[in-house]
């Protein structure tokens, strides 16, 4: 059993964690939230220089806290791909020089895989074939794990991704950055059912509607109007009514085509990944759906649904079980589709 040191530092968290095949040694977040949370959103520029900053001292504790000396690693994974190129090469310079000082294979790491193989620290027998229901602040996905780096996508949205509609309509009811975690918070003194809303379909040629892709800018327009609207009419703002109807419409659509499509590929497992993971109404709605149709639906451990390194950690023990390894000239990648991960590794 092999020992990983990753690094994660594809947007706004710099993470660092000690795996042992899909146990965790360590597991160190330092969010940069209350930094960006000023500007509304992640500043690019910002990110490198904290990561920067941050990257020396999180190695250093991470090992630490695991109770390993570098000496005792077997290898260093990074996130080389999707993010913000600039805080990216901040976790791969750190990634290849303990590599190349400490003669360690490196194993550059799909941030999308990690969101999926956070779903093995709750579930540390999963194997594929499973789907997974990719729900973050950039993607929204229903993918075919065949096995780890062979992936098809069977769903996806047309326009924002879930992560990215919670935090704009946050916005829009003037809550905080990041807005999922706050309209989670109030749609539990909210009513979900005191406004319909859109939920977002895709036509297609014959007349019917795409099964498993979502839209949600809809959705958003809505919000938009509604709030426009109860300002106009008499002032008050039921913003937990609005943000408990936000979310239970996200929730049953994601739920309505995740259980669709794993039922018309035969699937009985879905693993849900990525920040949207932890949200409430997602876990209720598609815990009882499941249920009902005989599925098994796996959620990570909440601190693992947000980035971190720990599920980075996951999928580089997968790909390094397999012998794969990347080479030393890995490069930081702001976009790469899930189907093409192979290409980070040495044949
Ligand atoms: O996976 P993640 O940490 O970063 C990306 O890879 O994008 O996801 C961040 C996203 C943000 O849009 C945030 O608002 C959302 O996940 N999020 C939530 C919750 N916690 C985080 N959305 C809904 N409910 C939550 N409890
Ligand atoms: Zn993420």
């Amino acid at each position: 059993m092999s020992t990983i040191l990753a690094i994660e530092t594809s947007c706004d968290e710099t993470a660092v964690a000690v795996i042992n095949n899909r146990t965790v040694c360590s597991s160190v977040v330092t969010s940069q939230i209350p930094i960006h949370k000023q500007y509304g959103g992640v500043v690019p520029e910002i990110a490198s220089r904290q990561h920067l900053e941050t990257i020396n001292s999180a190695i250093a504790l991470a090992l630490e806290q695991a109770q390993r000396p570098i000496t005792k690693i077997d290898a260093v994974a990074v996130t080389c791909a999707p993010g913000l190129v600039g805080a990216l090469m901040v976790g791969i310079s750190a990634a290849k020089t303990l590599a190349i000082l400490h003669n360690l294979p490196l194993i550059g790491v799909h941030h999308l895989e990690g969101h999926i193989y956070a779903n093995c620290l709750s579930e540390p027998s999963l194997e594929p074939p499973f789907l997974s229901l990719l729900v973050s602040g950039g993607h929204t996905s229903l993918i075919y794990v065949k096995d780890c780096g062979e992936y098809e996508t069977l769903g996806q949205t047309h326009d924002d991704a879930a992560g990215e509609a919670f935090d704009k309509v946050a916005r829009l009811l003037e809550l905080g950055y990041p807005g999922g975690p706050e309209i989670d918070k109030l749609a539990q003194i909210g009513n979900p059912q005191a406004f319909k809303l859109p939920e977002g379909k895709i036509s297609l040629a014959n007349g019917k509607f795409h099964p498993y892709d979502s839209s949600f800018s809809g959705l958003k327009t809505a919000v938009l109007r509604l709030v426009q609207k109860v300002k106009q009419d008499n002032g008050v703002f039921p913003v937990g009514d609005i943000a408990a109807s936000f979310q239970e419409t996200v929730a049953k659509s994601l739920t309505k085509r995740a259980i669709a499509c794993a039922t018309d590929f035969g699937l009985d497992t879905i693993a849900v990944g990525g920040g949207v993971a932890a949200n409430s109404g997602l876990r209720q709605h598609l815990q009882a759906a499941a249920k009902e149709h005989n599925l098994r639906v796996l959620f990570p451990p909440m601190k693992y649904c947000t980035d971190n390194a720990a599920m980075i950690g996951c999928a580089a023990a997968e790909h390094f079980n397999r012998g794969h390894t990347s080479p030393i000239t890995l490069a930081g990648r702001s976009r790469l589709p899930l189907t093409d991960v192979m290409q980070l590794y040495q044949q």
